[in-house]
């Protein structure tokens, strides 16, 4: 059996890319594509308890690199519970969020060491590394518009924050051009989700 293949979704807060993975989930499943769904933090049992630990409020100083370590954390345990092991069974999997948001979120918006953290991707992937990258782009003020008053800690942070990390996707998707497909978010859901399929079904799934 060939390998699966594994797709990510990437963006900022309410970007939409949630119900794009979810839609192509049930998409590839419809049409004989056998697909999981799973996201990060959070796609495994412990991934839940890490994810809560991550974006619960606490009254306690929440240093950068024990969120770094943590969503690392995440991760590793995702690698090794989730993506290798579907992948392997050929089984394509749909990732709601993967290293490129530590890159963004530690890294551009938080301020932490940008090698730093891509080795500590290296080490949390295990070298996995996805075949596409769909960034769904919106503006910061879109953004912080849908996310409306019910945040969690870390929509919570300022403006300039966002501002940061939409501006470091984008730099991302700059500097992985073989990658990344950058998709107006601003669009109507259904014309994305034909944007996604075209090019799920002409560049990454070629049988
Ligand atoms: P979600 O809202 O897409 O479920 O993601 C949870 C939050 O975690 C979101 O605010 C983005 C953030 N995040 C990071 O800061 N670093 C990471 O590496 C990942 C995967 C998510």
């Amino acid at each position: 059996m060939g390998k699966g293949v594994f797709i990510v979704f990437e963006g900022i807060e309410g970007a939409g890319k949630t119900t794009q993975a979810k839609n192509l989930y049930e998409y590839l499943n419809s049409i004989g594509k056998k697909s999981i769904l799973t996201r990060e933090p959070g796609g495994t049992k412990t991934g839940k308890k890490i994810r809560e630990i991550l974006l619960s409020d606490t009254d306690e100083m929440f240093p950068p690199k024990a969120e770094l370590f943590l969503y690392e954390a995440d991760r590793n345990f995702h690698i090794h519970n989730v993506i290798k092991p579907n992948l392997e069974k050929g089984i394509n999997v749909i990732c709601d969020r993967y290293i490129y948001s530590t890159l963004a979120y530690q890294g551009y918006a938080r301020g932490l060491d940008i090698n730093l953290i891509k080795t500590l991707n290296d080490i949390a992937t295990d070298g996995v590394f996805p075949d596409v990258v769909f960034l769904i782009d919106i503006p910061v003020e879109v953004s912080l518009q849908r996310l409306g008053n019910k945040k969690d800690r870390i929509e919570k942070e300022s403006i300039d924050f966002h501002k940061r990390l939409r501006k470091g996707f984008l730099k991302i998707a700059e500097e992985n051009k073989e990658l990344f497909y950058i998709i107006d978010g601003t669009k109507k859901e259904e014309e994305i989700f034909e944007e996604i399929i075209y090019i799920v079904k002409t560049k990454i799934l070629k049988d």
